[in-house]
């Protein structure tokens, strides 16, 4: 990865906050915005679908689909140890076999990873400082649904986000926390054919939902 910033990811989601979060998951399921998200797609969607999850954590979307929605699915992760806490659980529930899991940034790896029915990023975009390329790279490889949870563009937000990223410029740790304005989100994925069909905000998240 030659990313700086995704580097610094590694550092954030290293193996106490997999193994931290594969616990939470498995004792409480999805969390909330990760569950308005599948609802919205299982609306949006049929069944025997692909899927590419980028930034997937520990894999709750794949696991989910797995039920009811997807065959198959590409988990795309700049985080070594959410990709193994995701095959872990993958493995557990007897799906590991269905998915393909690739390290790295989705903006560098796109030209190697096949299109999808559904593309989701679930608190991702707040991740990546240049978030039209992510937008373009991961909304051109989405055929059907394309599912986003990204920070609210709120006073209080901006405000946080400026306080965590403070404290990573103390542990010159060179990840960082962006709260991208939403109406240039929502240009980025319209500019890629999608029209949004479903939106919520929960807390500091907004979840949404687009259709070709
Ligand atoms: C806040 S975590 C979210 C994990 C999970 N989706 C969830 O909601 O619990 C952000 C994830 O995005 C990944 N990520 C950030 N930028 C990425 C990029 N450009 N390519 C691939 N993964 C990325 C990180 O490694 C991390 O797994």
């Amino acid at each position: 990865m030659s990313c700086p910033h995704c580097k610094g990811a590694e550092k954030v989601f290293d193996a106490s906050t997999a193994r931290g979060d594969l616990e939470d998951y498995r004792r409480n399921g999805p969390a909330k915005t990760t569950r308005l998200l599948l609802d919205a797609i299982r609306s949006a969607a049929k069944s025997g679908l692909t899927l590419i999850d980028i930034g997937g954590g520990v894999g709750a979307i794949q696991h989910e689909l797995f039920k009811d929605r997807v065959q198959s699915a590409v988990h795309v992760d700049a985080s070594t140890a959410y990709l193994g806490a995701s095959q872990e659980e993958a493995s557990t529930r007897g799906h590991r076999d269905r998915v393909r899991y690739v390290h790295g940034n989705f903006v560098e790896l796109a030209p190697e990873i096949a299109e999808a029915d559904i593309v989701t990023l679930d608190r991702v975009l707040c991740c990546y400082p240049d978030m039209p390329a992510l937008v373009k790279a991961s909304a051109s490889h989405a055929r059907q649904v394309y599912g986003v949870v990204y920070p609210r563009d709120t006073w209080w937000m901006r405000l946080a986000g400026r306080m965590l990223n403070g404290w990573f410029w103390i542990r010159r740790n060179p990840f960082r926390f962006f709260v991208h304005p939403a109406a240039s989100v929502d240009n980025a994925i319209r500019a890629n054919g999608f029209t949004p069909r479903f939106h919520r905000n929960s807390g500091m998240w907004q979840i949404v939902v687009y259709g070709r």
